[in-house]
């Protein structure tokens, strides 16, 4: 039995995302067309909203909301979609959420300049807060994930990357905004130190799950599912958790296949690939790694009291380790 279903999850924040929602359409508005094209295209291909409902269902879970929750739930999905607008470009991708990426369709220049005119109008709006330590978490959150992104340019293309490389980039480049999200919700309800350190370990851990469940489904997902093409990782020679395990596990032939691809970010032979990461438990052991960060989201929430919303929190956990989009 789940703990509670995704549904019911989400019946328990839709009156906050509602709220979220028409935040995000009024700030939107720029009046260069292009800008408004761009983002409402981006905007309402959908997204799971993930981040955002996390960050209200933690504001719930620790007492009545802040009139800020909102509006700060509207930020972290700008700059989520901003990194994926960013994203797109440097991955080359050109399918998300079911649709053409806007690079594809745009270009790349404007992809670029539109995630930057959605961050900039993030920290605007967060600078309407007038907490200090709301900017200092989201100016320190969006900087560590540049790093992430730059890392991982850094590997790509190289096989000897290890364990620890790997979990260094996921975590800056995704985990730390689901931990800021977290954090934030515990910030504006001005809870006291080991609240917020809960909350934020929460989110540091959901998020390092989502990302290995992600790096996962570029193998094994389904396109009508992820709205994403799979294998879009190997083209581009990514050294992700599944090939990593696949190379230390396998005989010498796969971890020269494998090698061969990431160094050639070549995905020829990703049929071959898939089979290796299954038969050698690459992907298995993957997302029992994503179970264990699960496991330690959840075991920091012990620090709340218990209610729906909490109980949400950690079926939320389990939902972003099973999920298949
Ligand atoms: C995609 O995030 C990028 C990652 C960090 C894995 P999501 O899977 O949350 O994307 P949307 O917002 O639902 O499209
Ligand atoms: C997540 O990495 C990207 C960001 C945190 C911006 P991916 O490159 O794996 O994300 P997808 O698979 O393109 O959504
Ligand atoms: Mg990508
Ligand atoms: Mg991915």
């Amino acid at each position: 039995m789940p703990l509670m279903t995704i549904d019911h999850i989400r019946h328990l924040a839709a009156h906050d995302m509602a709220q979220v929602d028409t935040v995000i359409q009024t700030k939107l508005a720029s009046d260069v067309a292009l800008i408004n094209q761009l983002s409402q295209y981006i905007i309402h291909a959908g997204g799971k909203r993930f981040r955002p409902m996390v960050l209200v269902l933690a504001a719930r879970a620790i007492g009545l909301p802040s009139p800020w929750a909102a509006q700060m739930a509207a930020v972290v999905e700008l700059i989520h979609t901003a990194t994926l607008l960013h994203d797109d470009v440097v991955d080359e991708s050109t399918l998300r959420r079911g649709r053409d990426t806007a690079n594809a369709l745009f270009g790349n220049a404007a992809s670029v300049l539109t995630g930057d005119f959605l961050y900039s109008r993030a920290f605007e709006m967060m600078v309407e807060v007038e907490e200090p330590r709301v900017m200092a978490i989201l100016a320190a959150a969006t900087n560590r994930i540049a790093e992430g992104e730059v890392l991982q340019l850094m590997n790509m293309g190289d096989p000897d990357v290890d364990e620890a490389r790997y979990l260094d980039v996921i975590v800056r480049k995704t985990a730390t905004l689901f931990e800021a999200a977290t954090q934030l919700a515990a910030v504006l309800a001005k809870q006291p130190p080991a609240i917020e350190q809960a909350l934020a370990a929460y989110g540091l851990h959901l998020g390092t799950a989502f990302q290995l469940i992600d790096d996962v489904l570029d193998y094994t997902g389904d396109e009508a599912h992820t709205g994403k093409h799979v294998g879009d990782d190997l083209s581009e020679g990514k050294p992700t958790l599944p090939l990593i395990i696949a190379m230390q596990r396998g005989d010498a032939a796969t971890r020269e296949l494998i090698r061969r691809a990431i160094t050639e970010q070549d995905a020829s032979q990703m049929a071959a690939i898939v089979v290796a990461i299954n038969h050698t438990g690459a992907l298995a052991h993957t997302t029992a790694q994503a179970q264990k960060q699960a496991e330690l989201a959840q075991a920091a929430l012990a620090a709340l009291p218990e209610s729906p919303y909490k109980t949400a929190l950690m079926a939320l956990a389990n939902a972003a380790v099973q999920r298949n989009h």
